[in-house]
């Protein structure tokens, strides 16, 4: 299980493309798990695979539990901790039921140390 970070508070980066905001600090994820973060509009749930940064909405797409809760697997696959529905980390797309709809990803962008993260349209 993975706490509920608040964002870096720190000045924002000026090169940041529009839409962007501050999630969390590069070194806060795990370097094979999950981070849940409390973001002004949503909660967000950080992915890192080594050098790989995902994003995607905290809440499992079958019973809203906080995907931060569940497992990452070496391979991606993320593993959701209440009944067991598995999705791609890299692409949100449901592997295994439960679950039947993807989880809505986020654009990541990783600047000086920190993990910003804007919503696709
Ligand atoms: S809440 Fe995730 S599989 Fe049910």
């Amino acid at each position: 299980m993975t706490d509920v970070a608040r964002p870096a508070d720190a000045t924002d980066a000026t090169d940041v493309p529009p839409g962007f905001e501050r999630a969390a600090r590069l070194d806060d994820v795990p370097a094979t798990g999950l981070l849940g973060v409390e973001m002004p509009r949503d909660r967000v749930c950080i992915a890192r695979l080594g050098d790989e940064v995902y994003a995607f909405e905290d809440r499992c797409s079958h019973a809203l539990y906080p995907m931060s809760r569940g497992e990452l697997r070496a391979d991606g696959t993320l593993v959701c901790g209440w009944h067991g529905a598995t999705f791609d980390c890299r692409t949100g797309a449901v592997c295994r039921g439960p679950a039947s709809i993807d989880l809505q990803q986020y654009d990541v962008l990783i600047r000086d140390g920190d993990v910003y993260v804007r919503l696709r349209s």
